[in-house]
């Protein structure tokens, strides 16, 4: 039935992403029947330790997305959620329990700062990552983990020997060259020399790129011919997915076998500046689009926010999510002046204010 589906929109059976587009394009009766036939399965992946993470003790709603993103037979899953309900947390987690799972991770962000977001916060998982992208966009906090400086860190023995060489042969052939055809030979040499590094890198760029259990980029960056000939993923996730336009959000699903998209569509949409493209159907996320799809069947709602007090959030849940957003304890009173930073600027302050009063006193006195 998937296959009808897909030549019927024009693509090809080989299609490593056929069960997704199938969901994203078929009609109820079509998501049905693949159902039906096995091919697809909505239901919770059972945890083996669902509240054990070394990240943070998940609530209810976390933990049933976590349990949604790990079955590997669920084509689509939209984790819809407001502002700090632990999206990117649960990125994360799920990331680390894929790769578990024996799963390699595509993972992209509409914007470079996203995807560096999720770079660090894997960065303490212990994963093999790796983060492809113009050098010049990527944040200097994570430029360890982007291909070109592992690539680079991994060829500093072979340079170092190839310009060793290098300079030996330039040596000869200024000794021999009076000797035409020896000077020919040595220049040969010379430009195999040059041929051979370019080998050794395109060889070490393929190696670190498929020793990676999860290669993060940008959507757009996915179209990197680098990241295309590493072959299909298992997972394609998308974090931010509320703020890319769908078209950039089909280059890494394209290239998975089931995707999982997390965002909110009441924060930030996409940002288009043509008319004739809002007109057209491009100001709304693939994210929004999904999330109608099938009765909702294909999203799950994180309610539980963890980052601010409830005052804020309860204003946000009554005039944008229906009243169903709650506050975790452990933030839905806590005030910004009982933050630790807080506290020691304060401290701060008012140590200089003291100075600043017995110097004044000081000075009072001896006026007098
Ligand atoms: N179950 C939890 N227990 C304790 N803290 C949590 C939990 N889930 C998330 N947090 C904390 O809440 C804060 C917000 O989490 P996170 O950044 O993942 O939210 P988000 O939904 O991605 O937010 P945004 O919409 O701004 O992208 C973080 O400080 C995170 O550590
Ligand atoms: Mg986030």
């Amino acid at each position: 039935e998937a296959l009808m589906l897909l030549q019927r929109n024009g693509l090809l059976k080989s299609n490593a992403s056929i069960d997704v587009v199938a969901t994203l394009f078929g009609d109820s009766k079509d998501v049905m029947k693949m159902e039906q036939n096995c091919l697809i399965d909505w239901g919770e992946s059972s945890l083996p330790d669902p509240r054990l993470s070394e990240r943070c003790a998940f609530d209810d709603s976390q933990l049933r997305a976590l349990s949604l993103g790990l079955n590997k037979k669920r084509p689509v899953l939209v984790i819809q959620g407001p502002p700090g309900t632990g999206k990117t947390v649960l990125l994360t987690e799920l990331i680390v329990r894929a790769v578990r799972q024996g799963e390699s991770v595509l993972v992209t962000a509409p914007s470079n700062a996203a995807v560096d977001n999720m770079v660090e916060r894997l960065s303490r998982t212990g994963l093999n990552i790796v983060r492809v992208g113009n050098p010049a966009r990527i944040s200097p906090s994570v430029t360890s983990k982007s291909l070109a400086e592992i690539v680079n860190g991994r060829l500093g023995q072979f340079r170092k020997e190839l310009e060793r060489k290098r300079t030996d042969l330039r040596k000869d052939l200024r000794d021999c060259i009076e000797d035409d055809s020896l000077a020919a030979g040595i220049r040969q040499l010379l430009k195999q020399l040059g041929r051979d590094l370019e080998m050794k890198e395109k060889e070490t760029i393929m190696e670190v790129l498929s020793d990676a259990q999860v290669v993060l980029s940008t959507n757009t960056g996915a179209a990197d011919p680098l990241i295309r000939k590493t072959g299909c993923f298992d997972l394609v996730i998308i974090d931010e997915a509320g703020q890319g336009i769908e078209p950039s959000c089909w280059i890494p699903i394209l290239q998975g076998k089931r995707c999982i998209l997390a965002g909110d569509h009441c924060q930030l949409a996409p940002a288009i500046l043509s008319r004739k493209a809002l007109e057209g159907g491009l100001g709304k996320s693939m994210m929004e689009r999904a999330s109608l799809l099938h009765d909702g069947l294909l999203t799950t709602r994180l309610t539980v926010q963890h980052r601010m007090h409830d005052s804020i959030a309860s204003w946000a849940s009554k005039e944008m999510y229906q009243g169903l957003l709650q506050s975790s304890h452990s933030v839905a009173s806590h005030l910004l002046a009982d933050s630790p930073v807080v506290k020691v600027y304060i401290l701060s302050v008012s140590g200089v204010r003291s100075i600043a009063w017995n110097v004044y006193v000081f000075w009072v006195c001896v006026q007098d």
